[in-house]
């Protein structure tokens, strides 16, 4: 399948879809926690970028980063089911990576749930490593993984 879309700055009027998607993609089973309000709070955080991919008014992906001195956090980040596995998610890593770099930073972090093997093949296909497990990381509940990539290695070496 040909993909198209565009990457760029969530609106406000995409915060309730990027909610809903948290909620059926990514918080399932431990407690939807990223309500409409608190995506709205996050793209009005100066230290914060919501970055989506849409298909016309479609919103397929998302995700929300946050910028410190010298490194950035990725807390949230899904594709629409239906339009996985299409490489959306690739172009929006790659599109906060380039952000990260052009900003002068250059180590990006992230968590995932230590089941969630979809996503750490993702990450690692993407240069991620892991080091660090980290018992009950959600909600007390459920063992997590810390991943990280070092953007600057990546740039010398190409
Ligand atoms: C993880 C996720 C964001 C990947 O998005 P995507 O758009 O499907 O990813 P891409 O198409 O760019 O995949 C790039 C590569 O990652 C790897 N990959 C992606 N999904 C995979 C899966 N389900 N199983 C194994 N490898 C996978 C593959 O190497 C893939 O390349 P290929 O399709 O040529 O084999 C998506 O599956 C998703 O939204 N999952 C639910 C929410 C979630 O887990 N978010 C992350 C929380 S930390």
């Amino acid at each position: 399948m040909i993909e198209s879309y565009d990457i760029r700055l969530a609106a406000v009027s995409d915060a309730r879809r990027i909610a809903e998607m948290s909620k059926n993609l990514i918080e399932l089973g431990l407690g939807w926690s990223w309500t409409e309000e608190r995506v709205i709070r996050n793209m009005r955080d100066k230290d914060t970028n919501v970055v989506v991919a849409c298909d016309g008014a479609h919103l397929i992906g998302f995700g929300i980063t946050k910028y410190r001195i010298n490194e950035a956090h990725i807390v949230l980040f899904a594709v629409e089911k239906s339009r996985q596995r299409n490489g959306v998610g690739t172009a929006l890593i790659k599109w906060i990576e380039k952000t990260a770099l052009v900003a002068g930073i250059g180590i990006v972090y992230l968590e995932a749930r230590l089941r969630n093997s979809a996503a750490r093949e993702f990450y690692r296909a993407l240069g991620y490593k892991e080091f660090l497990v980290e018992p009950r990381r959600y909600r007390g509940v459920e063992t997590g993984v810390r991943l990280g990539k070092d953007l600057w290695e990546d740039a010398v070496a190409s």
